[in-house]
C-alpha cells in the first residue's frame, strides 16, 4: 500500500514536532506548514534530525487561503492534523478578537479546503478546557461541556461544534477531536520541547525555569482548594504519549475504523496528580531542590479536573505509558539543553 501522507498545521509548536516525529517513526510522511508565530525553524530541524527524514516545511500562515490551497495543491494528504493556534489564556481575554480570528480563521479555511479537495480526515486539537469545572469527575467525553471562561476556551469549542457539523453536513469527511489534558515533558532526545515566550504561564516550564535560575521562586497558586493537600489536581499527560495518540487517531480514521462520522477522545493518563506532588515528583526525579512559596489561587482556575480515559485505550488501542518521573526528568533535560546547562 502507497504510504499516507499527513498535513501538520502548527507542526514546528511543541505538539506538533512531537506528533510529526511519531508519525515519521510509524511510516507516514508528513508535511509541516506553520507561520512561526510562536516557534522556530529550529523545531523543524530538531524533528528532520531525530526521523533522519528531510520533512517538507512551508512557511504559510492558515488564514491566508491562498497560500494553504497551494500547499493543497501541491501535497497529496488525506488526513490533516490542525494543531495552528494561539494558546495563551490570559491574552485571550484581553485580545479576543486576536484569538476568534486566528483560531477560527484558520480552522474553517482547512475544513473547507478539505471539503473542496475531497481529503477525507481532519484531527482538531481541543482541550480539556471545554469542561471547566465539572460537575463530576473523571470526566468523560459525555460529561457536558461548561460555558468557557476564556475566548481561547470559546474557540475550542466553537471548532468542535464546526467540525461536528461539517462532518454531518459533507459526504466524505470525517473528524475527530482530541480532548487533551496538561500535555508535559520533551523528547528523549532533547532535540525538540516546549519553548514558551516571555514568563511561562503554565507550570512545568515555570518549574524548569526557576531550576534553572532563570525564575527565583515558583509561586504555587492556592493550597486551601478542596483536595488532599489543598492543591490543585491536574492530569499531565507526557508529550510523547500525546504525540502518539494523534498516530493510533489517523490510524483508525485512514483504515475506516470510525464509529461515527465525528468523534471525540479525551488525551490524559486518567490520574490526578497536585501541584506540590508535580513540585516534589520534579525534585526527586532530578534530584534538586526547587524554591517555591504558596500565594492566592490564580482566577480562573478550576480546583480538579482528569480525564477518564477508557474511551481512548479501548476504542484508540492507545495509552499513556510513560511514568510521570521520567516525563520530568526530560522536561529539566530539555531546558539544560535550551540553556546549554551541564
Ligand atoms: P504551539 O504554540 O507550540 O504550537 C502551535 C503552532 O501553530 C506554533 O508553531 C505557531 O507558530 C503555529 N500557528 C499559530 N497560528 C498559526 C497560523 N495562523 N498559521 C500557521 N501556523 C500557526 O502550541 P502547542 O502547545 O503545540 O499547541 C498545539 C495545539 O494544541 C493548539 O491548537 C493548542 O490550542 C492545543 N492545545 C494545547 C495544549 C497545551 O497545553 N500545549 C492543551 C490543549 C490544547
Ligand atoms: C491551562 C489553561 C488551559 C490549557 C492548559 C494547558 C487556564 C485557566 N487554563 O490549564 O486552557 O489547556 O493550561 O496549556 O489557564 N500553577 C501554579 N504556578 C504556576 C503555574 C501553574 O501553581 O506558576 C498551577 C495552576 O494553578 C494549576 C496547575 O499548576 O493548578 C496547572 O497549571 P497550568 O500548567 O497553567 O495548566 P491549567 O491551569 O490546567
Amino acid at each position: 500500500m502507497a504510504k499516507q501522507t499527513v498535513l501538520v498545521s502548527g507542526g514546528a509548536g511543541y505538539i506538533g514536532t512531537h506528533t510529526a516525529v511519531e508519525l515519521l517513526a510509524t511510516g507516514y510522511d508528513v508535511v509541516i506548514i506553520d507561520n512561526l508565530s510562536n516557534s522556530e525553524t529550529a523545531a523543524v530541524e530538531g524533528v528532520r534530525r531525530i526521523s533522519g527524514v528531510n520533512v517538507p516545511f512551508e512557511q504559510v500562515d492558515t488564514c491566508d487561503e491562498q497560500a494553504l490551497r497551494k500547499v493543497f495543491e501541491r501535497y497529496g494528504f488525506d488526513s490533516v492534523i490542525h494543531f495552528a493556534a494561539f494558546k495563551a489564556v490570559g491574552e485571550s481575554v484581553h485580545e479576543p478578537l486576536k484569538y476568534y480570528r486566528n483560531n477560527l480563521t484558520s480552522f474553517m479555511n482547512i475544513c473547507a479546503l478539505m471539503h473542496e479537495f475531497g481529503r477525507p480526515n481532519i484531527l482538531f486539537s481541543s482541550s480539556a478546557t471545554v469542561y471547566g469545572d465539572a460537575d463530576t469527575l473523571p470526566v468523560t467525553e459525555q460529561t457536558p461541556r461548561k460555558p468557557a471562561t476564556s475566548p481561547y476556551g470559546n474557540t475550542k469549542q466553537m471548532a468542535e461544534d464546526i467540525l461536528r457539523d461539517c462532518c454531518a453536513a459533507y459526504d466524505g469527511m470525517y473528524g475527530v477531536a482530541l480532548r487533551y489534558f496538561n500535555p508535559i515533558g520533551a523528547h528523549p532526545s532533547a532535540l525538540i520541547g516546549e519553548l514558551p515566550r516571555g514568563v511561562p504561564q503554565n507550570l512545568v516550564p515555570y518549574i524548569t525555569q526557576t531550576a534553572a535560575g532563570i525564575r527565583e521562586c515558583l509561586s504555587i497558586f492556592g493550597n486551601d482548594y478542596p483536595t488532599p493537600d489543598g492543591t490543585c489536581l491536574r492530569d499531565y499527560i507526557d508529550i510523547v504519549d500525546l504525540a502518539k495518540a494523534h498516530v493510533a487517531t489517523i490510524s483508525r480514521m485512514t483504515q475506516g475504523r470510525m464509529k461515527q462520522r465525528y468523534e471525540i477522545f479525551n488525551i490524559g493518563t486518567g490520574r490526578p496528580v497536585s501541584v506540590l506532588e508535580l513540585v516534589h515528583g520534579f525534585e526527586k526525579a532530578n534530584g534538586l531542590k526547587l524554591n517555591y512559596r504558596i500565594v492566592g489561587r490564580r482566577a480562573g482556575d478550576v480546583p480538579a479536573v482528569w480525564a477518564d480515559t477508557r474511551l481512548a485505550n479501548e476504542e484508540l488501542g492507545w495509552r499513556a505509558e510513560r511514568p510521570l518521573e521520567e516525563t520530568l526528568r526530560a522536561a529539566w533535560a530539555w531546558e539544560k539543553h535550551l540553556r546549554k546547562i551541564q
